[in-house]
């Protein structure tokens, strides 16, 4: 049997001085290839959770596997390899005078060979539509822009796991379906926390939500979205009138393209 991509066992965190734990008693599997929809309300800690899964932040008890390593500190190098981060805010990922120098960061700094960076940049900045972007200052581009090319700067690493952290906030609905499209074909396992449900629902074909410090719902996006009960339960909401029966997921979306021309 092939390792879960993310295991998460008996996850306990609290913040130096907070009096409650954020998170107490996560248990989650995400397998390898699956993408996985992390939702739930402000606060509720899923931004806390993400920041476990390459080690920036380490569990008060519990433990979190990447593959088959144990997120500590011998193994944190290896799993930063592995898995990949891309923050809510683009501006704390960007951080040199060029997105391409961004771009080849990572790679550089995981030992990728200096003369096979510049396709490694390529080929990485082409996957979210900026192909043109490597001579480019990151504060000239757009935000929808500096949001791909802070995926950008993940993929160049050939990660097996990439974490969004609500990657369509603040974006308008262009710049939204640009972002479909850089992630919609990527073939590793992805997680992503979003209070988007729509777009949980078009990216992911699982979701869990997030309250109280523990996982509370698993299960298809559908079923969970089509819950509003559930939703309510734990403070989301879908966009009036939208109807998760009915909204297409991407990979619905391009299997009805592919019909249309065969
Ligand atoms: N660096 C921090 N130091 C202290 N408390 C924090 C820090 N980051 C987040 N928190 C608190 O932890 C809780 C969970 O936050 P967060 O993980 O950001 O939630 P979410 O991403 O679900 O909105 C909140 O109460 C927040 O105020
Ligand atoms: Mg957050």
């Amino acid at each position: 049997m092939t390792a879960a991509a993310v295991r998460v066992r008996g996850l306990r965190f609290a913040y130096p001085g907070a009096d409650t734990p954020v998170l107490d008693g996560v248990d989650l599997d995400i397998a390898p290839g699956e993408r996985v929809a992390v939702l739930g309300p402000n606060g509720a800690g899923k931004t806390t959770l993400m920041l476990h899964l390459n080690g920036i932040n380490r569990p008060l008890a519990g433990t979190v596997t990447i593959g088959d390593d144990v997120v500590d500190a011998a193994t944190v190098r290896e799993v930063r390899r592995r898995v990949g981060i891309v923050f809510q805010d683009p501006d704390d990922q960007l951080f040199m005078p060029t997105v391409g120098e961004d771009v080849a960061f990572g790679p550089a700094n995981f030992g990728v060979p200096p003369d096979e960076l510049p396709r490694r940049v390529h080929t990485a900045l082409a996957r979210v539509g900026l192909p043109d972007a490597a001579g480019r200052a990151p504060q000239h581009l757009s935000l929808g822009q500096r949001r791909r090319a802070a995926i950008a700067t993940i993929l160049s690493m050939d990660v097996d796991v990439i974490v969004l952290d609500e990657p369509t906030s603040n974006l308008d609905p262009a710049s939204r379906r640009e972002l479909s499209a850089a992630l919609g074909d990527l073939e590793c396992t992805l997680v992503v926390v979003t209070h988007d449900l729509p777009y949980a629902l078009e990216l992911c074909e699982r979701s869990v939500i997030l309250n109280g410090g523990r996982i509370v719902a698993d299960g298809p996006t559908r079923d969970i979205l089509a819950d509003a009960a559930l939703l309510a339960a734990h403070g989301l909401e879908l966009p009036w009138g939208f109807d998760p029966h009915r909204a297409p997921t991407l990979r619905e979306r391009s299997q009805v393209r592919r019909s249309d021309v065969t």
